[in-house]
C-alpha cells in the first residue's frame, strides 16, 4: 500500500472513503472534522451528540454524505478514546482499524485525516503521528494469502492511502514520518511472511537464500555456514539439534557496515528454528503445527536488517540467525547426550525440546569474533514465558541494566512491549549438571529465567539483552493491526533500538 500526503482541504478531496478520528466524550467538533460536519448538514455532530457514536477506541461508524455535499463518497468515523489517553499506540491502532474497514468495503484507495493538532498536538509531533498512522495502516493491511487460490470475495488491501494535510510545514513532517513507517512496517510484514510460511517451505536453506537476497539488495556481506563449516568450527550444540533432520542447518550472518570502520557493531541475533517437533522429547500433537513459528526471532532479525539497509543507517550492525529443524530420527540427539559447544563448554541435553538455547549458545559464542558493542537476541524460547506474560509483552533479561532499559524504551515507542524478569544468581543452580558444564533445562520453575541463565553461560564480555518472544511472535489476529499468525515482533523494536544508537 502506497501512502502519500495530499496538500488539500478534505472538503475538496475526491475519494471513495474518507476517515476522520473522533475523541471520546467530546461533543464539540473542531478543525477539519467540524468543516466536514458543516458540509454534511451536521450529521457527524448529531450522531456524536445523540451518543450513537461515542468515540470509544476501536468504534467505527460509516456515514454517507447527502448527495452533492462532498466529493468523498463515504465518511468513516473512527473512535480513538479519550484525549488524555491518546498516544502513539492508539494512533497506530486507529490506522489499523481504518484500513481494515477500507478492506471490508473493498475500496481500492482511501483518504484519512490525521488532524493530530486537534487531538494531541501538545504531546505528539506531526512526524510521530504520521509515522504511527502509516505503520498501523500498513501493518493492519497485511494478509498472508499467497498459498491459497484467489478468492474474488476475499478482502484485499487498498492500493493507496492519502493523508490530507493543507499546512505545508505539517505536511512535510508527516511525510517524513510516513517514509520511515513505510520502511519499518514493510520490513515487519516481510518478517511476518517468513514466519507464516510453513516448515516445508521456510527451511534453513530458504532463510539463508532470503538473507543472501537482502544482502545483495542492500550491499551487505552475507556469510552462511553449513554443516561442514560448523563441524570445522566445532559447533556441537547447533549440530546436535540438527542431527535428526535431513535439512542442512545454517548459521546466517549479515553485515551492514554503515558506520566508521573501527566502530564496534551492534549485533541482532534471532532463533531460526524452522520447525520444532521437540525432538526425541517429542511435543504433544495438538497445536504442534504452530511450531513453524519457532523461527520468528530469526525472521525479525532478517526484517530488521532489511530496514536498516534500506534506511542506510550510519552504524555497523551484524544480524545472526542460527537455523535448524528439531526433529526425531535414528540420528537425532537423545536425552542424556552431552554436546561440546563452540565455546568449549559441554552441555548435558536433559530435554531435546530445549533446543533453542542450544543453537543460540553456539551463535553467541560465534558472534564474539565481531567484538560487539551490544547484543540483543529474540527467541521463541520458553512456554513458561507465555504463562508469565501472556501475549501482551515479551520478556527481557540480560546482563546490563542500561541496555535492558534501552530495549524496553524502544519497545514502548513502537508498541512492542517488553517487561523485565530478574536474573538472581540463585536461579543458575537449576542448570547445574552432574556430568557436564551445564544442562539444557532447569525444569519447570522459572523456565524463562533459567533459559536466560543458560544463554548467559555463552555470552562474552559485552552488554547483552535477551527477548523471549514465545507469547508475542504469533497470535490469533484479534488486534487492530496484528494479523492472525506471525506478528513480525520484534522487527520494529530492533530497528528503533538501532536508530536510538545511530543518532
Ligand atoms: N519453541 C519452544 C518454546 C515455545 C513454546 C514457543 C510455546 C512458543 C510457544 C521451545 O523450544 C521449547 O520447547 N521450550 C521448552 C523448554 C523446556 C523443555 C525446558 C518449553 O518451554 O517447554
Ligand atoms: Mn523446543
Ligand atoms: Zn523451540
Amino acid at each position: 500500500m502506497d501512502i502519500s500526503v495530499a496538500r488539500v482541504d478534505c472538503t475538496e478531496y475526491e475519494t471513495p472513503l474518507l476517515v476522520a478520528k473522533i475523541l471520546e466524550g467530546e461533543d464539540a467538533l473542531v478543525g477539519p472534522v467540524a468543516k466536514l460536519d458543516e458540509r454534511m448538514g451536521g450529521l457527524i455532530g448529531e450522531v456524536v451528540r445523540r451518543g450513537d457514536f461515542r468515540g470509544k477506541e476501536g468504534q467505527t461508524l460509516l456515514l454517507y454524505p447527502p448527495s452533492g455535499a462532498l466529493p468523498a463518497e463515504r465518511v468513516l468515523l473512527v473512535g480513538v478514546g479519550k484525549r488524555e489517553d491518546l498516544d502513539l499506540e492508539r494512533m497506530r491502532r486507529a490506522g489499523g482499524v481504518a484500513v481494515r474497514e477500507a478492506m471490508k468495503l473493498r475500496v481500492e484507495r482511501f483518504a484519512s485525516l490525521l488532524h493530530h493538532a486537534e487531538l494531541v498536538s501538545d504531546r505528539i509531533s506531526a512526524r510521530a503521528a504520521g509515522r504511527a498512522a502509516a505503520e498501523g495502516a500498513i501493518l493492519g493491511a497485511y494478509l498472508f494469502d499467497e498459498l491459497k487460490a484467489k478468492d474474488p470475495e476475499a478482502a484485499s488491501a487498498p492500493g493507496a492511502m492519502a493523508i490530507l494535510e493543507k499546512v505545508e510545514a505539517k505536511a512535510a513532517e508527516i511525510e517524513a514520518g510516513v517514509r520511515l513507517a513505510t520502511v519499518l512496517a514493510n520490513a515487519e510484514n516481510f518478517a511476518r511472511t517468513l514466519g507464516n510460511l510453513p516448515g516445508n517451505v521456510a527451511t534453513p536453506g530458504y532463510l539463508a537464500d532470503t538473507a543472501r537476497k537482502i544482502g545483495g539488495e542492500f550491499g551487505m556481506t552475507v556469510d552462511v555456514l553449513g554443516r561442514a563449516e560448523m563441524e570445522a568450527e566445532g559447533m556441537g550444540a547447533l549440530l546436535g539439534v540438527a542431527a535428526g533432520s535431513v535439512q542442512e542447518p545454517k548459521l546466517i550472518v549479515l553485515e551492514h557496515r554503515g558506520g566508521e570502520k573501527d566502530q564496534k557493531p551492534l549485533v541482532l541475533l534471532g532463533k531460526g528454528l524452522t520447525f520444532d517437533a521437540g525432538g526425541i522429547s517429542i511435543k504433544p500433537a495438538a497445536g504442534m503445527e504452530e511450531m513453524k513459528f519457532d523461527m520468528c526471532g530469526g525472521a525479525a532479525v532478517l526484517g530488521a536488517m532489511r530496514a536498516i539497509g534500506e534506511l542506510k543507517l550510519p552504524v555497523n550492525v551484524v544480524g545472526i540467525v542460527p537455523s535448524s529443524e528439531n526433529l526425531l530420527g535414528g540420528a537425532a540427539m537423545k536425552p542424556g547426550d552431552i554436546l561440546r559447544s563452540l565455546s568449549g563448554k559441554t552441555i548435558e541435553v536433559v530435554n531435546t525440546d530445549a533446543e533453542g538455547r542450544l543453537i543460540l549458545a553456539d551463535a553467541l559464542a560465534y558472534l564474539r569474533r565481531f567484538d560487539p558493542a551490544a547484543v540483543v537476541d529474540a527467541a521463541t524460547l520458553t512456554g513458561a514465558c507465555v504463562i508469565a506474560l501472556g501475549h501482551q509483552a515479551s520478556a527481557v533479561l540480560g546482563n546490563d541494566e542500561a541496555l535492558i532499559e534501552e530495549v524496553r524504551a524502544a519497545g514502548d515507542r513502537v508498541g512492542e512491549r517488553v517487561w523485565p524478569l530478574p536474573m538472581y544468581p540463585e536461579y543458575r543452580e537449576q542448570i547445574r549438571s552432574e556430568y557436564a558444564d551445564v544442562k539444557n533445562s532447569g525444569g519447570r520453575p522459572a523456565g524463562t529465567i533459567t533459559a536466560a541463565w543458560f544463554l548467559r553461560e555463552f555470552v562474552g564480555d559485552f552488554p547483552w539483552a535477551h527477548l523471549d518472544i514465545a507469547g508475542t511472535a504469533y497470535g490469533d489476529g484479534k488486534h487492530p493491526y496484528l494479523a492472525r499468525g506471525s506478528t513480525g515482533v520484534p522487527t520494529r523494536l530492533f530497528v528503533e533500538w538501532v536508530l536510538s544508537r545511530a543518532t
